[in-house]
């Protein structure tokens, strides 16, 4: 596991985790392996009917259960180099976590795995798997419906290798941009974020597969995350972080919540009752189960009675001590039972009983197919001048492409997210192809051979970008200078600066300065700075893109597919514009001693808080930027297209009927032509009354038009978009008064605008 990681410790610590696993199981009795093993007897039984509701057949089957059956539903086997492995590991798939299913009930198995973007481990297992552009890459494209294409081909591709749960759908925002998860999250407003997540998370879920929402809560860095301490007020989660996870399930109806490795106000996230019942499973009404985070859970009887109904992912807490509180009464049954029916309801809900999962053959194809589409939908043209983008193929003779190994290969977001490319890692020291965890993994996906395929009539010319003078010389040469610029980014680490690493400002300076017509293309799982961008004629922004984001990005800038991505995060000018100019790392993780054999106890015991203060609160991403009137390189919901958008018509109908829903509607026109897709984007400001930052997204469609062609679109706005959070009534509410509803195409340019009276 990553979170107690130090890499190398991870290593040694399998190799002698499996030799212990080894000796085990040759000391295992033989009836264990039957009782858990994988192949479970055909299902029959009353809760096999499908006519009756997932509640109604998880208590039937409960009904069935000894207690050691129902305990060994409630943690995982074990993860070999963190803590105890039990011998039913070894009929695990290769995931991160398995949970024995009951073969004489029908009880599926629950094998999990890491899935943000594609499987992973598959290169570990002997397997393939398709990498999609990353998570944030997924919300910039703005589109729900591709968002469910997303899902599903990650849910399809994980019933192709054995899984049946899925542990991506991160969804934390980005309070912070340098936070190393952040090309794992979905940006920083929860209404996006909610709404893409929760779209990925369906589409999954409709290939019967458990989906999972994570990490729940305020997991917004990853420097000491067990033992940061965010420190933030109950509206301010309510309205923002929280929000976002209401919002995806509720979209969803994902099965499980991952709690997070921090504490919450004081309390560890995975036993903070505020957090996992009060909130999410009293008012947001999740009748999921919510699982711990790889060693994250921190006792037994609070962890329990605060609501974490599964560790993960071992029995630490949840084996023999779990048995015994629940046989001392100091655990009551009934929350025992409560933790179980939620398992099993989620395994009848996602049609785990119905639909067992089956092994066959991915289809790369396909994969390829869908992952450059949602790339080419995901890449954000920032800047365009004088129209020097799309490149004309008869008219540039020579193009100079430069930096990031861009004659070969493409960057992805490391850590538990990692995909394994094709043939292991194109840019790797001889003999080292496999992935590594914080290693920069690259995916043989050449830029250079697909703008040559893009436009076989130019001559193309590649230098390493590694030194200024050698760069512009590359430069100079040519009509028109690509600049591949990179910053890589994991899980267990933040970054120290939103300055692009490795002296690339300098490079692409000097590039621009011998090339007046240079593009910068930017590989990055975060906002990054741009002292030079003046300096340049085009900025896209590909993030990590998978593995066909080469071909995406050459159909970009050749023309052959109109730009129609926006920003799911606002890029500052600089760092000192952040909420915490200064990020305060606390001991990282790498910092503690690995070879202590009793690292993982004092881990799980608790490390020391370190406080984080959230006091930005409210002000997340683009609403801090309003209201203390920063100025921004690119705001949130921006993005150019080579097409012109039109806005008029806007009509506001506050919402009395029955469901108490705004709608607005207003009309786009694509004014250019070329056909393209436009994203309208729906922000309200509150009565002063409020106390709320300027504006908050509401809403938002992504329309596709012909050249010329205008289309009415009407979004009905759920009145929790509309509510500020009551902490005195512990309620979401409307605050009476006058809101002013705005539209336009990014959160700066909102040409419409109308004001309602809500009481
Ligand atoms: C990560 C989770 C991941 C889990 C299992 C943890 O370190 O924080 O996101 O799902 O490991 O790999």
């Amino acid at each position: 596991m990553k979170s107690l990681c130090s890499r190398n410790y991870r290593r040694t610590a399998q190799f002698a985790a499996l030799a212990a696993l080894t000796a085990l199981l040759a000391a295992a009795p033989p009836p264990l392996a039957a009782q858990f093993g994988p192949k479970s007897a055909p299902p029959t039984g009353a809760w096999m009917n499908k006519s009756l509701s997932a509640d109604e057949r998880a208590d039937l089957v409960m009904k069935q259960l000894s207690l050691q059956e129902k305990i060994a539903l409630l943690h995982g086997t074990g993860f070999p180099g963190l803590g105890p492995v039990s011998p039913e590991q070894i009929h695990s798939n290769g995931g991160a976590g398995y949970v024995p299913g009951i073969p004489r009930l029908g009880i599926p198995a629950i094998q999990m795995a890491d899935a943000a973007y594609g499987v992973t481990r598959s290169g570990t297992n002997g397997r393939y798997s398709t990498a999609l552009p990353d998570d944030l890459a997924g919300a910039a494209t703005w589109d729900v419906d591709g968002a469910y294409t997303y899902g599903t081909l990650i849910g399809r591709e994980l019933r192709a290798q054995g899984y049946s749960m899925s542990l991506g759908g991160g969804v934390n925002l980005t309070r912070e941009p340098r936070d190393g998860r952040t090309f794992e999250y979905m940006g920083e407003d929860p209404v996006l974020a909610g709404t893409m997540d929760g779209s990925v998370m369906k589409g999954l879920q409709a290939q019967h597969i458990i989906g999972d929402v994570k990490h729940y809560a305020l997991n917004d860095q990853e420097s000491g995350r067990n033992a940061v301490n965010a420190n933030i007020s109950k509206r301010a989660m309510r309205e923002s972080d929280l929000l976002a996870f209401q919002i995806a399930l509720r979209v969803s109806d994902a099965q499980a919540v991952m709690c997070s490795y921090n504490r919450v106000n004081g309390t560890y996230a995975c036993e903070n009752k505020y957090l996992l019942t009060d909130a999410l499973k009293h008012d947001f009404k999740f009748p999921g189960f919510v699982l711990s985070d790889w060693g994250g859970t921190h006792s037994t009887e609070k962890a329990s009675a605060a609501g974490l109904d599964n560790e993960e992912p071992g029995d630490i807490f949840y084996g023999a001590p779990l048995l015994k509180a629940a046989q001392s009464g100091a655990v009551p049954m009934a929350q025992i039972d409560d933790h179980v029916h939620r398992i099993l309801r989620a395994e009848f809900a996602s049609g785990l009983f119905d639909d067992p999962v089956k092994k066959s053959v991915v289809d790369v194809e396909a994969g390829n197919r869908i992952a450059q589409h949602l790339a080419e939908n995901s890449i954000v043209l920032l800047r365009n001048e004088h129209a020097q983008l799309p490149l004309d193929a008869s008219k540039v003779h020579s193009i100079a492409v430069i930096g990031s190994h861009a004659d070969i290969a493409m960057l992805s977001g490391g850590g538990s997210a990692q995909v394994d490319p094709p043939g292991g890692n194109a840019v790797a020291p001889p003999g080292h192809k496999d992935t590594e965890w914080q290693g920069h993994t690259w995916f043989p996906d050449s830029p250079l051979q697909a703008l040559q395929a893009a436009a076989p009539e130019v001559k193309f010319s590649y230098d390493a970008g590694t030194d200024a003078s050698s760069a512009a010389t590359a430069a100079k040469s040519a009509d028109v200078a690509i600049v591949f610029a990179q910053q890589w980014e994991s899980e267990g680490m933040d970054l120290d600066t939103l300055t692009l690493p490795e002296n690339q400002d300098a490079i692409v300076s000097a590039v621009a300065a011998a090339n007046p017509h240079t593009i910068v293309v930017l590989e990055t799982g975060s906002p990054v700075t741009m002292p030079w961008v003046d300096q340049v004629s085009g900025v896209l922004e590909s993030w990590y893109s998978g593995s066909r984001g080469a071909t995406a990005v050459a159909n970009i800038l050749f023309g052959e597919v109109n730009p129609s991505a926006k920003l799911p995060l606002t890029f500052p000018k600089s760092d000192a514009d952040l909420p915490h100019p200064m990020l305060i790392h606390p001991p990282k993780e790498s910092d503690l001693d690995f070879t202590d054999p009793d690292i993982l106890k004092k881990v799980t015991e608790g490390l020391p808080a370190f406080q984080t203060y959230y006091d930005e609160g409210l002000k997340v991403g683009y609403k801090w930027y309003d209201a203390e009137k920063k100025e921004v390189l690119f705001p949130f919901g921006f993005g150019l297209s080579y097409t012109t958008y039109e806005y008029s018509g806007l009509k506001v109908e506050p919402g009395r009927g029955a469901d108490g829903k705004m709608t607005v509607s207003f009309t786009i026109k694509n004014a250019g032509d070329r056909a393209g897709a436009e994203v309208g984007e729906v922000y309200a400001s509150l009565p002063a009354s409020a106390n709320e930052p300027p504006k908050r997204l509401i809403g938002f469609t992504k329309v596709r038009l012909a050249p010329g062609e205008s289309k009415e679109v009407t979004i009905s706005v759920d009145p929790e978009y509309l509510s500020v959070f009551n902490e005195a009534k512990d309620a979401m509410e409307i605050v009476p008064g006058d809101y002013t509803i705005r539209v336009g195409g990014s959160s700066k340019e909102l040409p419409l605008e109308k004001t309602v009276s809500l009481n």
